[in-house]
């Protein structure tokens, strides 16, 4: 049995925030009934197509261990259908636009009435306050949650990630609310609403750096690269290229190859635990007793210098063979892994995070499965759905009949 087995997702979101909490919930064995406009489906069915005529990967890599059921929830056929999965169903997750879902007539009261155990799950791009009516995408909540201002070198412009913060970041924390509230339910009986805004999501995740923010006040971040090279701090938290954003100084440097390869480079932390061993891989051994270099304190306004030494070191080695070198003393570093040496790593497929997935209309094609393994709750990918594919099954089991169906698909209700 899944660890979410019995639990039903009326699931009305699209894009990748939403999407990517629901897919979660899949994975863990919960019923997640997708429910698409007739015709059109989740705009990403048809973004950046690759194969002609077949849902983009954009869709099925986030939608697999979904049930496709279209839905015109703008009729008033597919608003009763909509009504008998609000009381069938245990949560209801959307990522629309502010506002539409009262416009739809499905606003949180409503839901409450038709049942109270519901519970409503909503990413929104910003919470309460000024700007809590716009429409946002990614990019917007990584500038507008504190992330781009932080992000790339101190004289450049501010920089987007391409980790996917805003979205799946926050279809994350959505997913933590949804199981919070479930929780919760268990003991009060009662639903309640889940609100995950991309901004605070993305806040969250830069949590280090609003700690860098008020450490400011004390005087300069000594960590940062800049307090070494003599540039002042400014008001805010600055950006800081590829400083490591913890107490233990690291840096990205090229590796053997860096000049044709564009991923021949590692990140290399001068832990201070495995100090000396540094210093001595890299022929450095004077500065084991040397004031200047011995303590992390000394260290930190010569780590221009530090990461110098170090990197020409690394550019005598490979970024594989720099981690074989390094893990067995203790070193920490890590290679630069590009998506093709990902998609190509064994161990990753043996764990299940990189997996091979058929679909009807494009073939096999590759996807991330499930990052969080539980032993008792294994997860098996199932690729996402056609557009309306369990239209009839998520309907019959609603208990329509089949001439409902017939007279419902004439309408243009599914
Ligand atoms: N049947 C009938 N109508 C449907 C429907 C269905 N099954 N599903 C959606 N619609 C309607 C909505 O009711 C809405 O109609 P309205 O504007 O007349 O009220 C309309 O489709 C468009 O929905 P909307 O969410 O506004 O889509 P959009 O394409 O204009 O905007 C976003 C997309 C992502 C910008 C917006 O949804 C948003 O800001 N969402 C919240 C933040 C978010 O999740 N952003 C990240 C996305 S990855």
């Amino acid at each position: 049995m899944k660890a979410l087995e019995g639990v039903k997702i009326l699931d009305f979101t699209h894009v990748q925030s939403g999407p990517t909490c629901t897919q979660l919930l899949g994975w863990f064995g919960a019923d997640v009934i997708k429910v698409e406009r007739p015709g059109v489906g989740d705009a990403t069915r048809k973004q950046l197509v690759d194969v002609p005529g077949a849902d983009s990967l954009y869709f099925t890599m986030l939608n697999h261990n979904k049930r496709s059921l279209t839905l015109n929830t703008k009729t008033e056929e597919g608003k009763q259908v909509l009504e008998r999965l609000v009381k069938e169903c245990d949560v209801m997750v959307e990522n629309f636009a502010p506002g539409a879902l009262d416009r739809m007539g499905f606003g949180w009261e409503r839901i409450q009435e038709l049942n109270p155990r519901m519970i409503m799950a909503s990413v929104k791009g910003f919470g309460p306050g000024p700007y809590e009516d716009c429409k946002v995408y990614e990019n917007v909540a990584q500038c507008a949650g504190g992330s781009a201002s932080t992000t790339g070198f101190l004289d450049g412009p501010p920089l987007v990630t391409g980790s996917q913060i805003g979205d799946s970041g926050t279809g994350l924390h959505l997913a933590f609310g949804i199981m919070t509230a479930l929780y919760h339910r268990e003991k009060s009986g009662r639903g309640q609403k889940v609100l995950a805004p991309m901004q605070d999501g993305v806040l969250n995740l830069c949590r280090v750096k609003l700690r860098d923010q008020q450490r400011l006040k004390a005087g300069p971040l000594r960590e940062y690269s800049q307090f070494g090279e003599g540039i002042e701090f400014g008001e805010a938290t600055p950006r800081a290229g590829n400083d490591s954003g913890g107490g233990q100084p690291g840096r990205i440097l090229k590796c053997k190859g860096w000049e044709s390869d564009p991923n021949a480079y590692t990140y290399f932390i001068t832990q201070a635990a495995v100090w000396q061993k540094i210093c001595d891989v890299i022929g450095k051994t004077e500065w084991k007793e040397d004031a200047d270099f011995a303590t992390p304190d000394a260290r930190l306004p010569r780590l221009n210098e530090v990461f110098g030494a170090i990197e020409e070191w690394t550019m005598t080695k490979t970024k594989f063979e720099v981690m074989d070198i390094c893990n067995p003393l203790d070193i920490p570093v890590g290679p630069i892994l590009s998506m093709k040496e990902l998609a190509e790593e064994p161990s990753l497929r043996a764990t299940g995070t990189i997996v091979e997935v058929e679909h009807p209309e494009r073939g096999s094609y590759l996807t991330v499965g499930c990052p969080v393994k539980l032993s008792d709750s294994p997860v098996e990918v199932v690729r996402s759905p056609l557009l309306g594919e369990h239209s009839e099954e998520v309907l019959e089991q609603l208990g329509y009949s089949a001439d409902e169906i017939i007279s419902m698909r004439e309408a243009g209700a599914i």
